[in-house]
């Protein structure tokens, strides 16, 4: 099942290849769904390995077109997180459950931290993101 994600990320890049080609058919062009400024870096491997789950950035993705925006991603959104990101983390083999919640028997916020060996940096520091 995780291939089909994938195939979508990868989908939506060539979506949006083509939305870039001016000469193209204007039906072809599609939405983008984040719209990060060039200027903020990004990148979606370090945070699924770290257990972040799609759903904490994109909402019920299932329940809605991958083209839609589900939200949009400010420099608020990405400290939120940053700032604390323990009770956001979930088991590795919940990545993909867009109904993932925390309940009595998910590991504690510092267990998490701990098991994803993160805190040794300042993830608000202003050069993780802007490089
Ligand atoms: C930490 C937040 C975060 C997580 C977790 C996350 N995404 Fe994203 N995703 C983003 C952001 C931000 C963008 C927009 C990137 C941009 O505009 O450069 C994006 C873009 C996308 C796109 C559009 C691709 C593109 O190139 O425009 C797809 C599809 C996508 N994500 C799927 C997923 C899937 C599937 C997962 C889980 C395996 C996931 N994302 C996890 C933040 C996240
Ligand atoms: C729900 C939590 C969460 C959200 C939302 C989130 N992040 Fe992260 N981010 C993390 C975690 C956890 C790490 C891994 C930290 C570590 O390993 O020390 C991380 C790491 C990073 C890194 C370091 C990557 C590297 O290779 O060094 C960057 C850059 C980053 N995030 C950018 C963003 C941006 C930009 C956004 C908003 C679009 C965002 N993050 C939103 C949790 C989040
Ligand atoms: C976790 C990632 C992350 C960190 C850390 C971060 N930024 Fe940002 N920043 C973003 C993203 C994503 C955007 C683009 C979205 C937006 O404009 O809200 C942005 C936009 C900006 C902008 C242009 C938009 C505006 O609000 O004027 C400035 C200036 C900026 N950041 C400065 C900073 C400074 C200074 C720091 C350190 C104190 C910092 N950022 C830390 C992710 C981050």
């Amino acid at each position: 099942m995780h291939d089909v994600p994938f195939a979508a990320m990868d989908e939506c890049r060539s979506a949006r290849t083509s939305a870039a080609q001016p000469d193209r058919e204007p039906a072809t062009r599609l939405a983008r769904i984040g719209d990060l400024p060039d200027y903020a870096y990004f990148n979606h491997a370090i945070h699924i390995a770290k257990g972040v789950g799609c759903s904490s950035c994109h909402g019920d993705v299932e329940a809605m077109p991958l083209m839609q925006k589900a939200r949009s991603f400010t420099m608020g959104f990405c400290l939120d997180c940053h700032k604390n990101p323990g009770p956001n983390l979930r088991p590795s083999n919940q990545i993909f459950n867009t109904e993932w919640h925390r309940t009595k028997d998910t590991p504690s916020p510092a267990a998490l931290m701990a098991n994803y060996h993160i805190g040794g940096r300042n993830l608000t520091d202003c050069s993780i993101c802007h490089r």
